[in-house]
């Protein structure tokens, strides 16, 4: 089986991924520089798969330490994390992210091209899909963003497609996640935010924790069944071997830059998610109903015809397993990974 270097590989998708990746046979070479992760998380690696993954710290805006790296290795795929992803912080901080985001891109890939490493599978998000267009979303609909986080996955992908229009030896498969949650089985990888979460899931563990005295609950105006956002969320671990899926269906046969989403296709709103932690945790989450918060869409699922059918992939984990296994990671590791 190939080497696959994983940037951003002591994150939440890109550890998650790289068990998968070593499950499956793969031999991994994980690149991370820290910033946002630990690397308590490569230990986490090697008591799930029995291996520990060759690590190098390195900043993929680092040309030179990255061309290293491919010197040593014969590099069969890059599986691309490496980046900010918090939308809030976006606006507030936006040259850090087209700096993370959009130079750690370019430089990623003339490193690429310099090794004659072609093959990409890249890390983009359903915050692509503009407000204009209406759920389920597909992946040859109209695309915009309304905040910096997803101009930089905007323009990764547009980085990506022109590449691969001028260079037809070049294999790009761009997914687009919906919402990931939960965490691997053994309660020994999940998702660990550095500083105060944003994202739905973490912010309801804190509130079953007793970390904060209620869950905010940013809308319930919508025009949804009850009223709250409804989002496509999908296991970690499915969207980890959607990874493996596209290398196997799409980089490993056909050419050129294609797009997939990865979601389970079906929309939960957060009363029902809460409801779902509530059964895993055997705890009313306290609520606090509060005002709609700026740049939400009311409603976000995916169509995943594509994925299915191009991919041979489809997601397996429900809303119950999900959240169950997100409170079996935050239950045995109060104080997140060390
Ligand atoms: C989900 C729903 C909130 C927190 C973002 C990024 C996206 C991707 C996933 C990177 C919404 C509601 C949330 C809370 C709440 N990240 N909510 N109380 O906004 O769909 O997507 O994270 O790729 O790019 O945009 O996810 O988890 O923040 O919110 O009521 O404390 O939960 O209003 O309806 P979102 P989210």
């Amino acid at each position: 089986m190939g080497k696959i270097l994983v940037t951003g590989a002591t994150g939440y998708i890109g550890s998650h991924t790289c068990v998968a990746l070593m499950r499956a046979g793969y031999r991994v070479l994980a690149v991370d520089n820290l910033s946002r992760s630990k690397v308590a998380s490569l230990a986490r690696i090697q008591m799930i798969t029995g291996i520990a993954p060759r690590f190098y710290n390195v900043d993929v805006c680092d040309e030179e330490e990255m061309n290293w790296i491919f010197r040593d290795h014969l590099i069969d795929c890059v599986i691309h994390f490496a980046g900010l992803k918090d939308v809030e912080e976006s606006v507030r901080q936006p040259l850090d992210y087209y700096h993370n985001n959009v130079y750690g891109l370019l430089q990623l890939l003339h490193v690429m091209q310099r090794n004659r490493c072609k093959s990409l599978v890249f890390s983009s998000s359903a915050t692509v899909y503009g407000a204009g267009e209406t759920a389920p979303y597909k992946e040859d609909m109209k695309t915009s963003a309304v905040n910096p986080y997803g101009q930089t996955k905007l323009m990764g992908e547009q980085i990506l497609r022109d590449l691969c229009a001028t260079d037809p030896e070049w294999s790009v498969a761009a997914l687009r996640y919906f919402n990931p949650i939960g965490a691997h089985e053994s309660g020994l990888l999940g998702e660990d935010p550095s500083g105060v979460p944003g994202n739905l899931v973490p912010c309801i563990a804190r509130a079953a924790t007793g970390q904060t005295q209620a869950l905010s609950v940013y809308g319930s105006d919508y025009d949804t069944p009850d009223g709250t956002g409804i989002r496509d969320y999908i296991h970690v671990m499915d969207v980890a071997e959607g990874h493996i899926a596209a290398l196997r269906e799409y980089t490993a046969r056909h050419r050129g830059f294609r797009t997939f989403n990865l979601g389970t296709g079906k929309g939960s709103s957060v009363l029902e998610v809460v409801a779902a932690y509530e059964a895993a945790c055997g705890k009313k989450i306290p609520l606090s109903m509060e005002a709609r918060r700026s740049g939400d869409v009311a409603v976000s699922y995916a169509d995943v015809t594509r994925a299915r059918e191009e991919l041979n992939w489809t997601a397996s984990a429900d809303l119950e397993r999900m959240c169950a296994d997100s409170w079996r990671f935050v239950c045995q590791n109060p104080r997140g990974l060390e």
